[in-house]
């Protein structure tokens, strides 16, 4: 007798003994096929992050969305999460997410458990990002606690919002940027940030990325980019296609 999937269970295959011949899924079918799980999913977590993102991908069914939330970014934005919580630095304030494209930091921040945070505010340059990340937030957006900002990171003045009153949900408490590697000018970004400011930046050595324009070689690298006065951590995580930097600590 062979196991199943054994060679009698390839040769000449009975399409009723083999669900792979029987139902399968055509390219046409596939948005139905993932919306069905991802439904599927969210009733048995009862879970707002997923419904917020059905919802978003439902409402703008675009390719870079998906990109935004495959694996590789994700696992990113998940150690991330993850470090920041070991650090024991979870009371969060009013986060300021530069470079926030979709959104999806922010979502992932404001569904987790671990962490007590006043507000989100995701700013990106591009406007067409905006509708997309408040969908991916609906959840937060409506309760006031993620707003989207069309902005130029070079251009914000932190000094006069790192000035406002801590009464004021839009002082930021914490600057993230894990888009280093997007900023041709990364010093002039850099710059403008006051000392003591508790940022978290993240790098890549992906330097064949088109859109990639400060990729750092190697940890040490992005840590001399990066000079933080009093630096919390710095690590590394392979990935894939490329190796990712993160360093946590005062400007
Ligand atoms: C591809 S995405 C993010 C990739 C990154 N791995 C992440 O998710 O953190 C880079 C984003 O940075 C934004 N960006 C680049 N330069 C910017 C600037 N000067 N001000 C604001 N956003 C900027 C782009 O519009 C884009 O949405």
């Amino acid at each position: 007798m062979n196991a199943p999937g054994g060679a009698d269970a390839e040769e000449g295959a009975n399409p009723d003994l083999n669900p792979r011949l029987v139902d399968p899924v055509g390219p046409q079918d596939k948005d139905e096929f993932y919306h069905d799980i991802l439904d599927g999913l969210s009733v048995f977590m009862d879970s707002d992050y997923i419904l917020d993102i059905l919802y978003a991908i439902r409402e703008y069914p675009i390719l870079r969305l998906g990109h935004s939330l495959n694996l590789g970014q994700v696992t990113c934005k998940k150690w991330l999460l993850d470090t920041l919580a070991d650090t024991g630095t979870t009371d969060l304030g009013t986060i300021y997410i530069l470079g926030g494209w979709y959104g999806v930091l922010g979502a992932m921040f404001l569904h987790d458990p671990r962490f007590t945070i006043k507000k989100v505010v995701s700013v990106d340059i591009e406007p067409q990002c905006r509708p997309v990340a408040e969908a991916l937030n609906r959840t937060n957006a409506e309760n006031g606690r993620f707003e989207s900002l069309t902005a130029d990171i070079y251009e914000l003045d932190y000094r006069r919002l790192l000035a406002r009153t801590s009464a004021d949900d839009s002082r930021p408490d914490l600057l993230i940027n894990t888009s280093c590697e997007h900023l041709a000018e990364f010093d002039r970004w850099f710059s403008r940030i006051p000392p003591g400011t508790l940022m978290i930046v993240q790098s890549n050595d992906y330097f064949s990325c088109e859109e990639h324009h400060n990729c750092a070689p190697d940890l040490g690298s992005f840590k001399r980019q990066v000079p933080l006065s009093e630096p919390i951590y710095d690590g590394q995580t392979k990935l894939k296609k490329y190796t990712r930097f993160m360093l946590i600590g005062r400007r």
